[in-house]
Order: structure tokens, then C-alpha cells, then sequence
């Protein structure tokens, strides 16, 4: 049995409730540029956009350690844009970040492009607040910064070829601005979501603290979007791909490549014969005794994972180590203890505590500030000191330090997980261990400090495998045999041309949802057209509904409303323009990408409280049921279900009852972005109203959002959220009311002309 929602009732179920109201954030005035050049990939080389959106990013003098967000990841971002922008096949480079304009942090991170080499350049998108936030707080704006991506695009005038995003929060917005453009997203996670809350799980901590502290779900959620969309994934050890990744929804084996990160060669050398560190740079001499005996390094952020503790301990209860070699830990930079957050707070009180406890005093140092340019000189002077770096992270999936220090000479004592395994496997040039057994760890390093025939064969195996495996120079050179690769299966899918609109001549255009938005009160809906046919040209008009596209034509006649400029139906996989109706075929080929329904019904037939819409609402790139709310799983549950049967898709409810399962690339919000792309049209141009769960995506990122007064639940997560601005009235007075609020009619005519 198949029911249709529309066969029984002109329009869908209401969720008219009492209006409320929560301060709204005032609309910036409409921004950005159109410069009109055409957005074509040319043979002048690739234009590669990375995206790494949290944390502190600048070309030079990077703050790592100064918090949790600034760290490898931001190193590692600069560097290969750095490395990437060096090949001839390369065009431009940018690497996108979050703009932060704070008092708290440098005035480097609010300057809008910051140029790293003659084609490369950091460019800072506004996202957000202004204020430097963590990363697990930007859920809520990322949309907006897709949007604003899309603005540069424009002023740079060219698609990139590949957009590659890095970690989680990037992976969001690379899927969305991947399958708006039609260009193909590459993704590296960094730290993955799913291990994280494993480890954090298995240290004790409860799931619903986790899921306060880190928004893991939201992170987790993001992560399988990321790889769902993803052409291809970079992984940097093969350990990460088999058991990392491997524990998603959406991992797939066969589009994953393991390429090890680069190092900054050119910095990290071995000593040279008779070169002494002078002067001592981190004034070492006011911690230690005896300067000259080896020193054991330790450089690592002061986070519980790191597990300097352990390192402390071993060292602590071995006095004969204690006497051949001093320990220098290189944790973060610090000012005030007291005054720091809670976990790197914890951390740094735990050393000091135990330097005490074991009287390490004379033998241990512990900097309080160090400067980037101080590291490859501290790596040095410990190789030259016949010493040993060690990394007893719980978990090392990366283990760029201990390449820097394989580069610069010195051995290596790490745990015994990813990165260096994969390090040591081809180095040769240390041990690894156990990070919970301090007392093997003692033993161990005294071993390798003692030893003197094997470290000097350590020292050289490290310098000669860190630049056969692991120079930026063979990462861009694998890098980009994978991108063309890549490129070169995506354009045999190219998607067709566009036909023709009046669209690129308009100055603003308001989309609304049909039911229970633009119908419902005659006439407001009268009032509302009236002022618009006022404002003539310029003004551009569409619909975005769940409905079908004769269904469409049917209601706007009996409501007496003109035909739309562009028509967006079935919950944004069907897009038609003008008058004759004329289809985007183009959008069509998009909206292919991963689509295979074929076994979607059964599937999930197979859960309770689900149940085909009739035959007419089914259509090419949309499956729609109706949901019993009372018997149906939650909509997770139905995600989940999809994964696992391998069907890449997009699940949106409406109304509490209606579930479409639509292609990844689709949605309400998804075509109005790919409209405004095609044609040029700035996002904060477009005002949207909506009332119910298909209209979310709509109402969120840079679109002046409008939720009129007799929404649905399922819009409620919006409140508060920046422009989106919910009415009091219902219907199309709620629509005149969003129209007033952004003052959206003013100056139509003038407008352009800023804009152009
Ligand atoms: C319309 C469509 C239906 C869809 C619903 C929610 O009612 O006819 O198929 O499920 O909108 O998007
Ligand atoms: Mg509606």
C-alpha cells in the first residue's frame, strides 16, 4: 500500500503553533564581488583550494602548542601548500581558514589573504563571530563559511580543479562546496572522531560527557559526509586506513591512499662537524647541571594523550639514566599556569609535581616559551649531545616529529602505534615501545643512550630514510599522480551546459517553499505579490518545494500566483526555469554522483513505521516515504541503515511525517547554492522562507532566512542562529514580515551597482 500526501489534501500537514521570537541578528548588507570571469579550468596548471578551517594559521612564525587546535594539522596545511605551489603543474594554491579578528590572539589571522608564496596564498574566510573559537563550536557556522568560499571563488574567477579538506569541520564544508561546484573533493582527517571517543571511552570518561565536551556525534556525523563525498581520502599510515577508518559508515577502501606527510627539510639537519648551539636557545643552562651529557627531548603539546607523565616517571625511578643524560620536555608554551584551561593545566601541574616528588631538579628541563625557529636547533643539539627523542603519546598516528628528528640526526624511542611504526619500518633508526610500561621505557632509553655503535647507526639510517620516504618533495610528487588521476576520471563525467535564464541579471531573488509558507492566507499571499510585481526587473522570484513539478503548476494556479523564475521540486532534485519550464540538465548529471536507489525501497521497507509514498511522488533522484512517527526509528537510525546497505544519500524529514531520500548532492538548500553559483548570484542576496525540515538547509549559511510563524519542530534547532529570522505572522505575512526585517526591497535598483 502507498499513500500520496497530496492526494488527500491541497497542501501537507501544518505545524501551525504559537509564534515566538528570539532576537534576531541583523543581515550584513550584500557583499562580495562579481567579477564576471568565467569560472573555466584552464591549462595555465591545477588551482588546488585547501580547506583547514580551525586554529591558528599564518605563513609564518605558527604558534603550536599554544592550544589544542594549533598544532600538527596547522603545520602540516602550510607546509604543503607550501610544497604544492613550488611544482610547475600548479597553477595557484589556496588554502582556506577561518578569518579571526580578536584582541586575544595576533592581528596576522584577520588579514583576508596573507600571501606564502608567489601562487599560494592563506585566505582567511569570514565565519561566524569574529572572536577566535574552538573548533567544536563552529558546527553552527560552517555553512556560512561554505558561502563565503563561494564568494572567493568568484573574485578569483576559476573553479578550482580539486578542493581538499582537512580534518572534520573542513570535511562539512569541502562535501558542500564539492558538490555545488562539480568539482572533486579529496579529505585527510587528521584525528578521526570515532577513535578519539573509543580512547576517551575507554579512559573512563562517560558518552554524554563526551558528546558535551567535543560535540562528537556532530564531528562523527561530519566525518562520514566527508568520506561519503570524497573522491578520494589521504591517510598518512596505513595502520589509520585498516583501523581508523575502517570503522565508518562510509569507509571505502578502494578510494584511499597513504601518503606520509612531508617535512621541511631544508630545516631539520643533522649537526655539522664542529657546530656548536651558540648561544644555548632556550637557556638550557638554567635548568641544567651538567649541560653536555646527552639529553633525552620530548616535544609535545601539554594534553593528557601525549603522556609525559609516564616519561617523567621512567626517568624519575632510574638513576642511572638520570646520571648519563638529562631530560629536556619542550610541553606547549606557558605563562601562567593557573591561568590556562583545564587539560593542559592538569598536565603542566602533573610535571612540576613530579619533577618534585623525584628531586629532578638540575637534570630536567622544562622551558616555559619556545619560538618555532628554536626547534630544528633544539633537535640538532641533541643529536650533537649523543641524545635520543622520545614520543610516549597513548597514540601517534602521525608522528611528525619524530621524521623532523630522524632529519636532524637523532634517534628515535616512540610508541608503538601508526605513525611510527610506519617511520621506524623505514628509518631503521630506533625503538619502539610500550607508552604505559615506564619502567621498560627507562631501560629502554638508557639502552639507546649507552649504545654508542648503534646510535651512531640510528643517526644516519633517520637523515637518509626521512628524505627517501618522508620530504615534501615526494609527498607532491605522489600527491599530485593521485590529483591526476583523479581529474582525469572526473571529466569523463563533466556535467552538460546550462540553458538560458534571466537569472545573471538579477539583483535579488526571494525563494520560497509553497506549503504552509507561500499558501495558506490569500491574502497576505496577494499583499506580498503585489509589492512585488512593484519592484519589477531586478527582483527575481522562486519556489523551492518538496512537490512535483505538475503538482507545482497546479497549486500556484489555483492561488493565483505568476510563474516562477526558477522553480526548484521534489526537494531539490529537479530544477526548471521561466515560463517554458525549461529543465537544468546540468543539475541533473550533478545530482548523479553516487546515486544508485535501485535497492532503497527494500531497504528500508525493512524498518517499522516506513512506508512508500504513491507512485507520482517517486521520481528520478527522490524516494519518499511516509513516516509513522510513533512506530518509525529515529531519522539516525534510518542513516545508519542506508550506510550499511552501502546507499550513499541524503535523508530529510518533513513535517514529522514525510521522508525523502534524496542523492548526497541534493537538497532545497543545496539547489539554491548550485543556482547562485551558476548564475552569479551573491548567497546574501537571496531571501528564503520555509516552514519545515526540507527548508533547513535553505535557511542556514549566508541566505537572508526567513521561518514563518506556524513552523514546524523540526526548525527549531535554527533559533538563534545569524540570519535567520523567524516571523510572528503565518504564512506570506510571515514572508512580508522577513521582508521588512532585512529591509529586502530597499534600493533594488541601486543595489547593483555596489555589487557589480
Ligand atoms: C511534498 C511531496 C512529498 C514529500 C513532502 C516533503 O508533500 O509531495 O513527496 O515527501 O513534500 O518533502
Ligand atoms: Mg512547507
Amino acid at each position: 500500500m502507498t499513500a500520496s500526501p497530496d492526494s488527500t489534501a491541497t497542501s501537507p500537514a501544518s505545524c501551525a503553533e504559537s509564534a515566538s521570537r528570539t532576537p534576531p541578528t541583523s543581515p550584513s548588507p550584500a557583499s562580495g564581488g562579481r567579477d564576471g570571469a568565467g569560472l573555466s579550468t584552464s591549462d595555465a596548471g591545477l588551482y588546488l583550494m585547501l580547506l583547514s578551517i580551525h586554529g591558528l594559521i599564518r605563513g609564518h612564525d605558527l604558534e603550536l602548542g599554544r592550544d589544542a587546535d594549533t598544532g600538527g594539522q596547522t603545520k602540516y596545511v602550510v607546509e604543503l601548500t607550501r610544497a604544492l605551489a613550488a611544482h610547475p603543474r600548479i597553477w595557484r594554491v589556496d588554502l582556506l581558514t577561518r578569518l579571526i579578528d580578536d584582541p586575544r590572539v595576533d592581528d596576522d589571522y584577520s588579514s583576508e589573504q596573507e600571501p606564502v608564496a608567489e601562487n599560494a596564498f592563506i585566505t582567511r574566510i569570514p565565519c561566524g563571530p569574529r572572536r577566535y573559537l574552538r573548533k567544536e563550536t563552529l558546527w553552527t557556522y560552517l555553512d556560512g563559511f561554505a558561502d563565503n568560499a563561494l564568494l572567493h571563488i568568484r573574485r578569483v574567477g576559476r573553479l578550482p580543479d580539486v578542493i581538499h579538506s582537512h580534518y572534520a569541520d573542513a570535511g562539512y564544508v569541502g562535501a558542500r562546496l564539492a558538490g555545488l561546484l562539480g568539482v572533486p573533493l579529496v579529505h585527510t582527517g587528521h584525528s578521526l572522531g570515532r577513535e578519539k571517543k573509543r580512547r576517551l571511552l575507554v579512559q573512563g570518561m562517560d558518552a554524554e560527557e563526551i558528546e558535551k565536551t567535543y560535540n562528537m556525534s556532530q564531528r562523527i556525523e561530519a566525518e562520514e559526509l566527508a568520506m561519503d563525498n570524497a573522491a578520494m581520502v589521504i591517510a598518512s599510515t596505513t595502520q589509520e586506513v585498516e583501523k581508523q577508518y575502517s570503522v565508518y559508515d562510509n569507509y571505502q577502501p578502494q578510494s584511499m591512499v597513504v601518503i606520509p606527510p612531508g617535512v621541511a627539510l631544508d630545516r631539520f639537519y643533522p649537526p655539522r662537524r664542529g657546530w656548536f648551539a651558540t648561544p644555548d636557545p632556550l637557556e638550557l643552562g638554567r635548568f641544567l647541571r651538567e649541560p653536555r651529557r646527552p639529553m633525552i627531548l620530548a616535544l609535545a603539546r601539554p594534553d593528557e594523550r601525549k603522556n609525559i607523565a609516564t616519561l617523567l616517571h621512567a626517568y624519575g625511578q632510574h638513576p642511572r639514566l638520570q646520571r648519563a643524560a638529562n631530560l629536556v620536555l619542550i610541553a606547549g608554551i606557558r605563562d601562567d599556569i593557573s591561568a590556562m584551561e583545564r587539560g593542559p593545566r592538569a598536565v603542566l601541574n602533573e610535571i612540576l609535581l613530579l619533577i618534585d616528588r623525584y628531586d629532578l631538579y638540575g637534570r630536567v628541563a622544562c622551558p616555559k616559551h619556545h619560538h618555532a625557529d628554536d626547534v630544528p636547533l633544539l633537535y640538532r643539539l641533541a643529536a650533537k649531545r649523543g641524545g635520543i627523542f622520545v614520543n610516549p603519546a597513548l597514540t601517534e598516528p602521525f608522528g611528525l616529529t619524530l621524521i623532523e628528528a630522524a632529519a636532524s640526526g637523532l634517534p628515535i624511542v616512540a610508541t608503538e602505534d601508526g605513525g611510527p611504526r610506519d617511520i621506524i619500518a623505514h628509518c631503521r633508526n630506533g625503538v619502539l615501545i610500550d607508552p604505559l610500561d615506564h619502567a621498560r621505557l627507562g631501560d629502554v632509553l638508557y639502552a639507546a643512550i649507552s649504545n654508542r655503535r648503534q646510535w651512531r647507526r640510528w643517526a644516519k639510517n633517520g637523515v637518509a630514510g626521512a628524505h627517501r620516504r618522508f620530504s615534501w618533495s615526494s609527498h607532491v610528487s605522489r600527491y599530485l599522480s593521485e590529483v591526476e588521476k583523479l581529474m582525469k576520471k572526473w571529466r569523463r563525467k563533466r556535467p552538460a551546459a546550462a540553458p538560458r535564464s534571466k537569472l545573471p541579471t538579477l539583483t535579488r531573488i526571494l525563494i520560497t517553499d509553497i506549503d504552509n509558507t507561500l499558501i495558506g492566507d490569500r491574502a497576505a499571499l496577494q499583499t506580498l505579490l503585489e509589492r512585488m510585481r512593484r519592484h519589477g526587473e531586478k527582483l527575481g522570484f522562486g519556489v523551492a518545494t518538496g512537490r512535483r513539478l505538475e503538482s507545482v503548476a497546479r497549486v500556484l494556479k489555483e492561488w493565483d500566483v505568476p510563474t516562477p523564475d526558477v522553480l526548484i521540486t521534489s526537494v531539490g532534485t529537479e530544477i526548471h526555469y521561466g515560463k517554458r519550464l525549461e529543465p537544468d540538465l546540468g543539475y541533473q548529471d550533478h545530482l548523479e554522483y553516487r546515486w544508485a536507489p535501485q535497492a532503497l525501497p527494500e531497504v528500508l521497507n525493512e524498518l517499522p513505521g516506513l512506508r512508500l509514498q504513491a507512485a507520482v511522488e517517486q521520481r528520478r533522484f527522490k524516494v519518499s516515504f511516509l513516516l509513522d512517527p510513533g512506530k518509525a526509528p529515529s531519522v539516525r537510525v534510518i542513516k545508519k541503515q542506508l550506510r550499511r546497505h552501502g546507499i550513499h544519500a541524503t535523508v530529510v524529514l518533513s513535517n514529522g511525517i514525510y521522508l525523502d531520500v534524496i542523492p548526497v548532492r541534493a537538497s532545497k538548500g543545496k539547489a539554491i547554492r548550485y543556482i547562485a553559483n551558476k548564475w552569479g548570484i551573491p548567497i546574501d542576496s537571496i531571501l528564503v522562507a520555509g516552514d519545515s525540515g526540507n527548508d533547513e538547509e535553505m535557511l542556514t549559511g549566508n541566505t537572508l532566512g526567513v521561518v514563518v510563524g506556524n513552523h514546524c519542530e523540526e526548525l527549531k534547532v535554527l533559533r538563534g542562529q545569524e540570519r535567520v529570522y523567524f516571523a510572528r505572522g503565518q504564512y506570506a505575512l510571515g514572508i512580508l514580515e522577513g521582508v521588512e526585517f532585512y529591509n529586502f526591497f530597499d534600493d533594488i535598483n541601486s543595489i547593483h551597482e555596489s555589487v557589480g
